[in-house]
């Protein structure tokens, strides 16, 4: 009988988890479940810290970001001897599954718990980076970009006023969906992503031509891990100062932070439900994740080593109707 259920979040925290959170909880005692929660990720297992969760302890999270359970990285549950007292730890408070919230490491870390020690474990796919295969979004991401979009409109308002270049800076270090999805959303001239190699000669031009054909300023859009280097490098790179004045804009953590969109919170929502479904349904090693607007188990193993196709279109169409 699965009667005692397992929570953590771990890896970067992602707006939605907590929305999750909530929803794991009351799906749980609507089922007459018990959960405990374990904090700071992985580390909340190997130093047995844990709190007993209620639908009340998780009132008035669905519309906070970061998460209540704390969020951390944890290089010892990547060690036998981290693991088997993780182990002991679930063992002692006789979880009879666990769901796991995070991104691919994360992941990666509950596919360990099930496939090895035999624990039955549910991951959800949580990461801003959207780079988990099996599942359209992962959560966190929507919430990315819409922080991001409306910093960047700011910017194009000064970079108007001014006649400026601005180079932005979003995160990603191997993803390039945050970067795809603002830059079509705020009409960039450029958007630079790991998936694809950048040719600087190639944006210079493209800049250039948008000033010949009387735009006064232009947006450009960096992943951080972009194979040409930060925003910084490309700027010194690309020597732009003839054609523009620019400015260098790194949005970072905010893109990490913030209430939900309702995107999110919904996404949270279904997903919390359904991994609470599927453990008492005794599915293991399995993500949740919707595609196409239904829901889908993908192995864990696949999720985090199969890599999610990158829609290269989006980047062709964001070009033209930048022109
Ligand atoms: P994210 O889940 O956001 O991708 P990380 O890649 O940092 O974040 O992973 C979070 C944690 O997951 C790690 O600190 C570690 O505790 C655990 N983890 C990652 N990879 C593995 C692995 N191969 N085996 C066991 N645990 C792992
Ligand atoms: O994986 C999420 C993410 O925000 C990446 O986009 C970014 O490169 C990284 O985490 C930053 O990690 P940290 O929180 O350790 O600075």
């Amino acid at each position: 009988m699965m009667k005692r259920i397992g929570l953590l979040t771990s890896g970067g925290d992602a707006p939605g988890m907590n929305t999750a959170i909530r929803a794991i909880v009351r799906t749980a005692v609507h089922r007459k479940m018990t959960i405990t929660g374990f904090l700071k990720g992985f580390r909340g297992l190997i130093n047995d810290d844990a709190t007993t969760m209620t639908s009340r302890t998780v009132g008035g999270i669905i519309n906070r970001g970061g998460t209540i359970l704390k969020s951390a990285r944890c290089p010892e549950f990547k060690t036998r001897q981290g693991q088997r007292r993780a182990l002991e730890t679930l063992k002692k408070h006789a979880i009879d599954g666990l769901i796991i919230i995070g991104g691919d490491g994360s992941l990666a870390g509950a596919h360990v718990l099930s496939q090895r020690y035999n624990v039955p474990t549910i991951g959800i796919p949580a990461s801003i980076d959207n780079d988990l295969y099996g599942t359209d979004f992962t959560l966190g991401f929507d919430t990315a970009v819409n922080t991001a979009l409306n910093a960047i409109d700011k910017l194009r308002d000064t970079a108007t006023s001014h006649d400026r270049l601005f180079l932005v800076q979003v995160m990603g270090r191997t993803s390039g969906y945050i970067a795809e999805y603002v830059g079509f959303a705020c009409g960039a001239e450029e958007i630079l992503v790991p998936e694809e190699k950048t040719d600087l000669r190639k944006v210079r031009r493209v800049l250039a031509h948008a000033k010949d054909r009387g735009k006064s300023s232009c947006i450009v859009i960096i992943a951080e891990g972009d194979d040409a280097g930060n925003a910084f490098r490309i700027s010194q790179k690309l020597a732009l100062e003839e054609i523009y004045e620019v400015r260098i804009a790194v949005l970072g953590h905010v893109q990490r932070g913030g209430s939900p969109t309702a995107a999110d919170r919904i996404l949270a929502g279904r997903l919390g439900y359904e991994a609470v479904m599927a453990l008492r349904a005794r599915k293991t090693d399995v993500m949740v994740g919707i595609t196409a607007g239904q829901l889908r188990f993908t192995t864990l193993l696949k999720a985090v080593r199969k890599s999610k196709s990158f829609d290269r279109k989006m980047l062709k169409i964001a070009h033209i109707l930048a022109t």
